[in-house]
C-alpha cells in the first residue's frame, strides 16, 4: 500500500510520528511537507526529536491569510497527488494544511483518511473548527481520538469508515515522556524548579485582541508563581505590536522542540494554554490545565475536572490556576485510548485499500 501524508504544522509532526512508524513496517508512505510552518524550532527539531523521515516533498507554503495560505498549497499537492499516485492521502488534525490537502484528494477522487476526526469546538469563528467540518465530510476514512468524536460524526450524519482508535498523541506521549525525563536538561538550562506554571498562547481570539493578551499576562503576572512561556512566533509580534510588557515573574523564551517541552509540562503545577493539544499532553501527564478559551473540542478533560475553561481576564486566571492547583481529581479516565492509536490507524488504512482494490478490479469496463 503506498500513503500519501500531507502535514505541515507543529502539532502535526508529533501526530504523524508514531502512525508513519507503523505504516512504514510493511508500507511505503510519500511525505508532504506544506511548509506551513517553517522555522527550525518550529518544524524542523521535530523531525529531529520524533525521529520523523525527513519530507519527500516540501511545498514551501509559509505565512499569509488563510485564504492566501490555503490556496498556495492546492495547485502543488494536486501535481504531487497526480504524480505519486497513492493509495490514499492521509491528513491530521485542522489546520489550513489539512484542509487543502482534503480539498485536493476530493478533486482528484483520491480516498481521504482524517486522524483526529470527529472533533467540534462549535464555535465557527475558529477557522479550525470549518477545517475540520470539511476535511471530515469528505473523508472516507475517520479516525477518532475518543467516543464523544465519534458521537459528535453521528450527530451530523457521519457514520461510515467511522474508526474509534483511541488517540496518537497518547502514542506520541508514552513513546517519549521517558526519554524527556531522562534526557532533557531544560530545568537546568532555564535554572528554574518546580513548582512553576507553564504558559502557551497562541489564538488569533487571544493574540489579536490587545487587550485580551494583557489581561491573560497580567493574571500571569498575579500569580505567585514563575511562569514559563515558551512564545509562538504570532504571539511575540502581537505582544511587540500592543507594547505589552512583561510581569516580572513571566519568563519569555524561544518555542521549545517536544523533548524539552514533554519534561517543563510533566513536571509544571498547571498549564495555562489556548492550544488544544497542549491541554491533553497536560490531561495524559495529569498536569492540571487551565484552558484561556470559551469552549475546548477536548470536553473529557474538563468534565473530568482535570481542565478549566477562563476567559482572558486577570482574576478568573488567578482564582482558576489556585483552584487547579489545590484541587486534583481523584480519578483519571482512560478516555483517549492505550498508546495503540497508529496500529490501529494502519490496520484500517490496509482494510480499506484492500476492499478497494478488489470493489475496483471487480468492476466491469
Ligand atoms: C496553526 C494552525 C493551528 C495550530 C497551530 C499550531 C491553522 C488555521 N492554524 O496556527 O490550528 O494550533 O498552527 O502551532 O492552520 N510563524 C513563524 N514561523 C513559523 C510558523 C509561523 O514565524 O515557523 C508565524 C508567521 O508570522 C505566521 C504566524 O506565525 O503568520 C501564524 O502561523 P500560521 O501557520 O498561519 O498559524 P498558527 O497560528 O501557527
Amino acid at each position: 500500500m503506498r500513503i500519501l501524508t500531507v502535514i505541515g504544522a507543529r502539532p502535526q509532526f508529533v501526530k504523524a510520528a508514531p502512525v508513519s512508524a507503523a505504516l512504514r513496517t510493511a508500507h511505503e508512505e510519500y511525505l508532504v511537507h506544506t511548509g506551513q510552518h517553517y522555522d527550525y524550532n518550529m518544524s524542523d527539531i521535530f523531525f529531529e526529536e520524533l525521529g520523523l523521515p525527513a519530507p519527500d516533498l516540501n511545498l514551501g507554503a509559509g505565512s499569509g491569510t488563510h485564504a492566501t495560505q490555503t490556496a498556495s498549497m492546492i495547485a502543488p499537492l494536486e501535481r504531487a497527488v497526480i504524480a505519486q499516485n497513492p493509495d490514499m492521502i492521509l491528513v491530521y488534525g485542522d489546520t489550513n494544511s489539512t484542509v487543502a490537502a482534503a480539498l485536493v484528494a476530493h478533486a482528484l477522487d483520491v480516498p481521504l483518511a482524517h486522524v483526529e476526526a470527529g472533533l467540534r469546538s462549535y464555535n465557527r469563528t475558529m477557522p479550525e473548527e470549518i477545517n475540520r467540518i470539511v476535511t471530515d465530510r469528505v473523508s472516507d476514512l475517520l479516525f477518532c481520538p475518543s467516543q464523544i468524536a465519534v458521537e459528535n460524526l453521528a450527530k451530523e450524519g457521519i457514520r461510515e469508515g467511522v474508526v474509534l482508535t483511541g488517540d496518537v498523541m497518547v502514542d506520541a506521549v508514552l513513546r517519549a515522556v521517558e526519554t524527556a525525563k531522562q534526557t532533557s536538561m531544560i530545568h537546568v538550562t532555564l535554572g528554574v524548579n518546580a513548582p512553576y506554571a507553564l504558559l502557551t498562547i497562541h489564538r488569533p481570539a487571544n493574540t489579536d485582541d490587545p487587550d485580551a493578551l494583557a489581561a491573560i499576562l497580567s493574571g500571569c503576572g498575579g500569580l505567585d508563581l514563575p511562569v514559563i512561556f515558551p512564545v509562538h512566533p504570532r504571539t511575540r509580534v502581537a505582544m511587540d505590536r500592543a507594547g505589552i510588557a512583561l510581569p516580572e515573574n513571566v519568563r519569555l523564551i524561544n518555542p521549545l522542540g517536544y523533548i524539552d517541552m514533554l519534561c517543563l509540562l510533566e513536571a509544571a503545577e498547571v498549564a495555562l494554554t489556548d492550544s488544544g493539544g497542549l491541554q491533553k499532553e497536560a490531561y495524559i501527564l495529569k498536569t492540571p490545565a487551565v484552558t484561556i478559551r470559551t469552549e475546548t473540542e477536548w470536553v473529557e478533560t474538563v468534565a473530568s475536572g482535570w481542565n478549566r475553561l477562563v476567559a482572558p481576564d486577570a482574576q478568573a486566571i488567578v482564582s482558576a490556576v489556585a483552584e487547579a492547583a489545590h484541587n486534583q481529581p481523584e480519578t483519571h479516565p482512560d478516555y483517549y485510548g492505550d498508546g495503540n492509536a497508529a496500529e490501529r490507524i494502519v490496520a484500517a488504512l490496509e482494510a480499506f485499500v484492500e476492499e478497494h482494490h478488489a470493489e475496483r478490479s471487480g468492476t466491469p469496463n
